[in-house]
């Protein structure tokens, strides 16, 4: 099938990649860009480990073609942390809120999305809104409680 070449912003900065049709963002990401951190889980959008932002939204590149960001702005936990880490990041580690760590770069970029829309939601706003990022690890506590400190200092 017919390669295209696609150029799109990721973490600030221009990239121009040949994409096949059917490749998937998350797979460009990782395996043409180098970029690691969105974790291949279910491959199927139902564990949100492979999340990026697009154009400020989180969506979850395991399910959305690498064509479909042509022309557009991709962030990933490497873009965030560009500067050094976030806020969030610092709470998440002063939280414990990793074990594995698998599930983290999607609860990021989840949790940024939700801080940037609503810098100070309430507890059962944070567990609904990352209800769809899958830890097997943790209980959610330690997530929900660095989210939180995030969201009461800011
Ligand atoms: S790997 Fe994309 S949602 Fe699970
Ligand atoms: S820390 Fe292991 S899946 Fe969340």
């Amino acid at each position: 099938m017919q390669k295209k070449e696609i150029t799109f912003i990721l973490n600030g900065k221009k990239v121009w990649v040949e994409v096949k049709p059917y490749e998937k963002l998350l797979d460009v990401l990782r395996d043409k860009l180098g970029v690691k951190s969105p974790k291949y889980g279910c491959g199927r959008g139902e564990c949100g480990a492979c999340s990026v932002l697009l154009d400020g939204k989180a969506i979850r590149s395991c399910i959305v073609y690498a064509i479909e960001v042509d022309g557009h702005e991709v962030t990933t936990v490497e873009g965030l942390q560009a500067n050094g880490l976030t806020p969030l990041q610092k709470s998440f580690l002063a939280h414990n809120s990793f074990q594995c760590g698998f599930c983290a770069p999607g609860m990021i970029i989840q949790a940024t999305e939700l801080l940037n829309e609503n810098p100070h939601p309430d507890e059962e706003e944070i567990r609904e809104y990352i209800a769809g990022n899958l830890c097997r690890c943790t209980g959610y506590n330690p997530i929900v409680e660095a989210i939180l400190d995030v969201a009461k200092k800011g």
